[in-house]
């Protein structure tokens, strides 16, 4: 990463962010379930997105990859809800929880046989709260230890359930929502705290019934629907990035194009706001299922603040560079509830606790999160990232600001999520 990341140079001027994860994953599954050519513009070409299309091609669906004046565009063949054929092979979903979760539900109602697996910290994620659900259906799912992949899938007829959510997940729910579309009946979902809702949104564009009444989510068995044009906004989640690095590097004013805005991802937005940073956000139309706005950020004097519970959850994904934010606000910044954080691509805890002391910054650790004494400069570090995408660039940004070089063991992980991350902060570098 060293000759990119120059220190100290203001960020200026505007990049458009590339396509939200989350979205592109959605978009890929439910095109393949549709009738007919779904056109998908403005994906994330990401290794995570990647694993999503190579499993629907491995399930007889044409998938097609092209730049159209310039945007990332996918062409995908649906061929309705029973168009699938069985995987010769074992789907590797690589680093992606999504793309696991997500297809567990999809391939719980399936008549045939699959098995899904990962790489080391995908295999040693939690998958009991997804296969739950999916057993009280009729599912028919192995693991290992009743807890990791890879999973084993024997495809059943499943019947709708009434499902109380232990925790607010979204890759739970829309494996639920997936394995209802296969099932007999309305399956009924009420969730802790609503998780993000791109599932529920996508499922309604493309005309099924998705509804929310009194806090319960349903969603009716064997409803096909017709092939649609999805325009996909860009990832907040890896704005964040962009964003907190304009707020600390002195000077820099940057604004950043059709990110999306969705309500239940816009948490790093408020937090941020309370910290004291300047952001103007400017909603555009949206031509699709997702609200977008153009995001300007400039150079922030930041204080720490107290996090906890629903808005956190709306800003689960960015803890890692909330750290550094945190670490370079006057005071301290103090998280809870937040002990999801510890199942992710990696213990971002653990991680970001380690990554930060390794920095000169005063850190305790709590079980559900983290006290960050904010206002020092950043020493130099050597930093392990855990193969964490978001750890990486993160540590990345922090890099921007610190005193010496932060060095890292492995930034190919950036790959999952934000391929382009280096030569975009180098566009706004003015390289
Ligand atoms: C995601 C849901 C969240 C999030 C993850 C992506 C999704 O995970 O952290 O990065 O696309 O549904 P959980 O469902 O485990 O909270």
């Amino acid at each position: 990463m060293k000759g990119i990341l120059t220190k100290k140079v203001p960020l200026r001027g505007s990049v458009v962010i590339p396509g939200d994860k989350s979205i592109t994953h959605r978009a890929i599954i439910f095109s393949a379930l549709g009738k007919g050519m779904s056109e998908i513009t403005g994906y994330l070409p990401s290794e995570d997105c990647e694993r999503t299309i190579t499993a629907f091609r491995e399930m007889g669906i044409s998938v097609v990859s092209e730049a159209k004046n310039g945007v990332p565009t996918l062409w995908v063949d649906g061929k309705g809800l029973s168009g699938l054929t069985e995987p010769s092979g074992v789907i590797d979903c690589g680093n992606s929880g999504t793309t696991l979760r997500l297809l567990a539900g999809l391939l719980a109602g399936q008549p045939f046989l699959s098995i899904l697996t990962g790489d080391a910290s995908l295999r040693s994620r939690p998958m009991r709260r997804v296969m739950e659900p999916l057993k009280r259906m009729g599912g028919e799912l192995f693991s290992r230890r009743g807890e990791y992949a890879p999973l084993a899938i024997s495809g059943r007829r499943l019947s709708a359930i009434d499902y109380e959510m232990p925790i607010p997940s979204a890759q739970v729910k829309s494996a639920i929502l997936l394995a209802g579309l296969f099932a007999a009946g309305t399956t009924r979902i009420r969730e802790p705290r609503q998780s993000r809702d791109h599932t529920e949104r996508m499922l309604s564009y493309f005309g099924v019934p998705c509804k929310v009444a009194e806090g319960i989510l349903s969603v009716a068995g064997g409803v096909s629907y017709p092939a649609r044009k999805i325009l996909v906004p860009g990832d907040l989640s890896s704005a964040a990035f962009f964003l907190v690095a304009g707020l600390i590097v002195e000077g820099s004013q940057m604004t950043l194009c059709r990110v999306g805005i969705n309500p239940t991802r816009t948490g790093i937005l408020d937090i941020l706001q309370k910290m004291g940073a300047q952001i103007i956000i400017k909603p555009l139309t949206s031509d699709c299922c997702e609200p977008v706005a153009d995001i300007t950020v400039s150079t922030s004097a930041l204080h720490g603040v107290a996090i906890e519970g629903e808005t956190f959850l709306r800003a689960i994904d960015e803890f890692p560079i909330l750290c550094i934010a945190a670490a370079l606000a006057e005071g301290e910044t103090v998280i809870h509830g937040a002990e999801e954080l510890r199942v992710k691509e990696s213990d971002r805890i653990a991680t970001m606790a380690r990554a930060l002391g390794s920095m000169g910054v005063a850190v305790e650790e709590f079980p559900d999160g983290i006290k960050i004494i904010g206002g020092k400069k950043l020493k130099g570090a050597v930093c392990e990232t855990r193969g964490d995408h978001r750890i990486a660039m993160a540590m990345a940004i922090a890099g921007l600001v610190a005193e010496g070089d932060i060095e890292m063991d492995d930034t190919s992980c950036i790959q999952t999520s934000f391929p382009t991350f280096e030569s975009l902060l180098g566009e706004l570098a003015g390289r």
